[in-house]
């Protein structure tokens, strides 16, 4: 039934009382659908990202992803999103030097990494350190859009040093200080290794931060911009969203992609039985599906291309640049060619369920062939995201409007009250 204006005055007025001359446009929603999910809602108007699901194509501020991906980097995305136009040459090598400048860590919270459980997921780790950065941010409580660009700038910045100070202090070595001169896809190389990185390995790791940096009003991007939206502070914004982004239906999804791979298929004969099998058991297939791409996601056709190249080095022995990672050796003869068993996996699931693969399916064989270690996969994620997620917030707070859609009650009203000891 769609309600309409006349019957909405009657029956809603008691909310329209509420709301004088701005917001009458509320009788006019239909007040007898529930958006589950909010699917096909458009919550607000942006000029960050715009998705076109249907031709499978991605913008940043109007630049096509592939060809930010072919001519640009980590960097200068990070400065166009934020900032809503490609920077000059002075203000690139500002932003670069600004982005350097900020990589270390407090002792604080160096301290606070050493002294989580051994076992904490570094996502866990993540979400937790970047919560507590905001104490030491001098700017904490400068709410302007300037502080709020500087604040930005620093979580990009240490997120990396976060990242790979976990993985270094779980894995029981040497912490290695961030370089002062590497760019950003460098320098997360170095911190982990100690040692320089190859070009092939930077242009590499570089596509995959690009890929990731922006998704427009995703799960984690909602969650940020809802939290900034309370005029609440960024650094609570971007915890919100990390929190969200952990999950497996959202940034979660790499991580099972290539447990999958590894632990369950194995072998390129076992991913049709494994498909089929769980999908018998309607399971969901990690690394498949999406709520606004209906065709090829423009960035795992990217990353793909990336995937097929590394694998194809690793049949042929040594994969050039990749972080040395001992794993890599076991795996030979225990599984097969991760990339060519994707491509069976994408083969059957749009043949026979008309599901393509996501950003998460090319990036989990990626990452893996280049040595990430599988526990920092969704924490490398957040580290890419947080541009996007800096961006939102400063996008929302240039024209805010409290967030804060409705829930339909269904349950019963006007209850009897019955004494405990009577119940
Ligand atoms: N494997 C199997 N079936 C899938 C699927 C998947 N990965 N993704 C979607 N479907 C099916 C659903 O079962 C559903 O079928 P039904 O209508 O017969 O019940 C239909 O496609 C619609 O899926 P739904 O989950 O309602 O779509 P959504 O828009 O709410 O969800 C995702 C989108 C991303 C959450 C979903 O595709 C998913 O869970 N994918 C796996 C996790 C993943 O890779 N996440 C990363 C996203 S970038």
């Amino acid at each position: 039934m769609n309600v309409g204006k006349e019957a909405c005055e009657t029956s809603l007025s008691f909310i329209c009382e509420d709301y004088e001359e701005e917001e009458p446009k509320l009788c006019e929603l239909d007040q007898s659908k529930t958006y589950k999910g909010l699917v096909g809602i458009y919550v607000d108007e942006s000029t960050i990202t715009m998705i076109d699901g249907v031709q499978g194509e991605l913008y940043y501020r109007g630049y096509p992803v592939e060809t930010l991906v072919e001519h640009s980097n980590f960097e200068e995305v990070a400065y166009l999103l934020i900032n809503g136009k490609l920077p000059t040459k002075s203000q690139y090598s500002e932003f670069k030097d600004e982005l350097i400048k900020e990589r270390g860590i407090p002792d604080n919270i160096l301290a606070i990494l050493k002294s989580f459980p051994r076992n904490t997921t570094r996502i866990e780790l993540l979400r937790t350190a970047i919560s507590a950065l905001s104490l030491y941010d001098y700017d904490n409580y400068d709410y302007s859009q300037e502080a709020n660009v500087r604040k930005g700038v620093r979580i990009i910045a240490k997120l990396p040093t976060i990242l790979a100070f976990s993985h270094r202090i779980q894995s029981n070595e040497p912490l290695v200080e961030p370089s002062d001169n590497d760019s950003h896809a460098a320098n997360y190389y170095y911190m982990m290794t100690g040692n320089e990185p190859s070009q092939e390995f930077v242009e590499a790791f570089d596509d995959i931060l690009i890929c990731h940096a922006d998704h427009s009003i995703n799960a984690s991007t909602f969650a940020c911009r809802v939290t900034v939206s309370t005029l609440s502070d960024l650094y609570s914004g971007v915890t919100s969203a990390i929190g969200t982004l952990r999950g497996p239906l959202h940034g979660g999804a790499n991580e099972r992609v290539i447990r999958a791979m590894l632990e369950e298929i194995k072998k390129k004969d076992n991913v049709i039985p494994w498909v089929e099998e769980k999908l018998k058991n309607k399971e969901k297939i990690m690394g498949f599906g999406h709520r606004i791409y209906k065709t090829w996601d423009p960035r795992a056709k990217i990353l793909r291309e990336l995937s097929k190249k590394f694998w194809d080095q690793w049949e042929r022995g040594e994969v050039e640049g990749a972080i040395p990672n001992p794993t890599h050796k076991d795996e030979h003869g225990k599984i097969d060619n991760i990339y060519e068993m994707t491509e069976v996996l994408t083969d059957y699931m749009i043949k026979n369920k008309h599901i393509y693969p996501n950003v998460d399916l090319y990036s989990a064989g990626l990452l893996h062939i280049l040595g990430i270690p599988t526990l920092s996969f969704t924490p490398l994620f957040a580290a890419s995201r947080s541009v996007g997620w800096v961006a939102h917030a400063i996008e929302q707070l240039s024209d805010n409007k409290l967030i804060r859609p409705r829930l339909r009650y269904i349950g019963e009203l006007n209850k009897k009250y019955v004494p405990m000891e009577e119940r």
